[in-house]
């Protein structure tokens, strides 16, 4: 059981998060998509990251089922769009594309708008039975404090970029604070951050891969991380990452590769 306990993290709304789930960013709908998500439950994932924008909600469906794996078991996050206007209404649209009766969390894909305006909707949406919990992405420390104010729900989580690289402490802090899970997405660096000299020599020091040491960093603060691939062995690889620890000095050595300077916000340059 301790195990299994080191593998989920309870959020403030009492649901729990698998810390270790398959992102399908940049996934095209389809087979690659369904073997990837087929992939991943088969070696153990139980936590699977989609959203509206990536267009292939309908393959994470398709996989769960496939797969043979109760839905129950798995946790399944999908997005709201926010260039469109209802998120209760999307969140039921969403529900018919993953052929499923509820998402376990729902989030806010990004703060197009301005932070508050979705927040009620999203809240419906929660009442509706449609999703578990709600939650936020690409929300800054000043954008999340005005839905927490705003809002009679306290976001469950905000995910965003966030690595060694990208160690935003300032936002980290005030999410733990205020009973927010930090969640991490691109925690390779979309593959960039794999080749780093420091990631290599710990990883050549642990006998591990530069992916598992770079995972290893956020699930080791019960960070949830999502890390994206289409590679069976890569997709297993990635979820290695419970049997070994990293040492202070491992850990110290990461941190020191931030390059936002602890910052507050969620992201240096803005789509929206
Ligand atoms: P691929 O999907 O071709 O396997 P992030 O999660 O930070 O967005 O990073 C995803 C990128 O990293 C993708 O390009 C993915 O490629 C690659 N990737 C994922 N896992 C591994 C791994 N274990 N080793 C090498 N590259 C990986």
């Amino acid at each position: 059981m301790a195990r299994e306990d080191t593998r989920v993290r309870r959020l403030a709304d009492g649901i729990e998060l698998p810390l270790l789930g398959l992102g399908v960013w940049q996934v095209p709908n389809g087979p690659e998509c369904v073997n990837a998500v087929r992939w991943a439950l088969e070696v153990g994932y139980r936590h699977i990251d989609t959203a509206q924008a990536y267009g292939n909600e309908e393959s994470v469906g398709q996989a769960l089922r496939e797969s043979g794996v109760p839905r129950e078991q798995v946790f399944i996050t999908t997005k709201f769009y926010p260039r469109h206007r209802d998120p209760a209404g999307e969140a039921e649209r969403s529900l018919r594309r993953l052929g499923v009766d509820h998402v376990d969390l729902y989030i806010i894909h990004w703060p197009q708008g301005g932070p508050v305006w979705a927040w009620p909707g999203m809240e419906r949406a929660r009442e509706l039975g449609f999703t578990r919990s709600i939650g936020v992405s690409n929300f800054a420390v000043d954008e999340l404090e005005q839905v927490i104010a705003a809002g009679s729900v306290v976001p469950a989580v905000d995910q965003v970029q966030f690595s060694p690289f990208e160690y935003r402490r300032a936002l980290l802090e005030s999410c733990e604070q205020s009973g927010v899970a930090l969640e991490s997405y691109s925690p390779l660096g979309t593959g960039r951050h794999l080749t780093n000299k420091t990631v290599t020599r710990i990883a050549g020091e642990l006998g591990r891969t530069p992916a598992q040491v770079l995972l290893r960093w956020c699930v080791q603060r019960e960070i949830p991380v999502i890390p994206k691939s289409t590679h069976r062995e890569r997709i297993a690889e990635n979820a290695q990452i419970f049997d070994f620890a990293l040492s202070d000095e491992h850990l110290a050595a990461l941190d020191a590769l931030d390059r936002t300077r602890g910052t507050a916000r969620a992201r240096e340059s803005k789509w929206w």
